[in-house]
């Protein structure tokens, strides 16, 4: 098989129906891998991921549909954008959930079938984990706790041959970012710290977690890749 090619791999992409994920999925099947979705709506398995038990059942269920599993990524994610005192209690309890508690329940749910077969995750973070950005603290917390689950089922499970690594994007154009980059204050001010000048597709990020996934990546686990326009690396330079 060729090393940059993910032929006979088998895929599930959660939220792979829409922005970042359904690029994913299209950027997966590119390569020939057999990629299958899950999401609320519209997704070839339909279920809430934050719910008790959901981790099992969908991989269960992926699994019998794909014959085993190769690649698993996380990219569900949510946010509440409020300052932190008017965050109520349930509202950071669905995004911890939603973004961390049920991205460790698809890693453990999924770890068996990818020791069988070698394979890989890629989790879906976000810069906003290692700054502050504006997104609300529980969005934020989530991902920088994500950014640790990364790297530490990276080291325990790199002994059964699964490699656990993070793409971890700035805004990037989909559906859950457009109230932001609908306001010209804000994408302006995005614009301006953003070294490269321009608002990520979620296809720039897509590229990033297959790469991640490919054979040529076999030595490369434990990162967490941001894809974010030289956002990070600028921090506050001033000219
Ligand atoms: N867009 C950005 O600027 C940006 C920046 C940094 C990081 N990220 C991260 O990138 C990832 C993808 O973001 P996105 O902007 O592409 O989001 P999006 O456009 O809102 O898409 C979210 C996807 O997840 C599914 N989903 C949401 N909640 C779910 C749940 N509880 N159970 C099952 N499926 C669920 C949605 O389908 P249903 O609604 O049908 O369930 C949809 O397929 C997230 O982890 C996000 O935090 C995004």
């Amino acid at each position: 098989m060729s090393r940059w090619r993910l032929d006979g791999q088998r895929a599930l992409v959660t939220g792979g129906t829409r922005g970042i994920g359904a690029a994913v999925v299209d950027e997966l099947r590119g390569l020939d891998a057999t990629v299958l979705t899950v999401a609320r709506t519209n997704a070839d398995v339909c279920a809430d991921i934050s719910e008790d038990g959901a981790a099992e059942l969908v991989i269960s269920a992926a699994c019998e549909k794909l014959g085993g599993l190769d690649i698993l990524v996380n990219n569900v994610g949510t946010n509440v954008r409020k300052s932190t005192l008017a965050l109520s209690d349930p509202e950071i309890e669905t995004v911890l959930t939603t973004n961390l508690t049920a991205a460790l329940g698809f890693c453990k749910a999924a770890q068996p079938m990818l020791a069988e077969s070698r394979g890989c995750i890629v989790n879906i973070g976000s810069v906003a984990g290692n700054v502050a950005i504006g997104t609300g603290v529980a969005y934020a917390m989530s991902k920088a706790a994500l950014d640790q689950l990364t790297r530490y089922l990276a080291v325990e499970w790199a002994g059964a041959g699964v490699r656990v690594n993070s793409v971890n994007p700035f805004y990037t154009r989909t559906p859950l970012a457009q109230p932001v980059l609908d306001d010209p204050e804000r994408l302006a001010r995005v614009l301006a710290n953003t070294p490269l000048g321009r608002i990520a597709e979620p296809e720039d990020i897509a590229a990033a977690v297959a790469f991640l996934c490919l054979p040529a990546a076999r030595h490369i686990t434990g990162q967490c890749l941001a894809v974010d326009g030289g956002f990070l690396a600028r921090g506050s330079y001033v000219t």
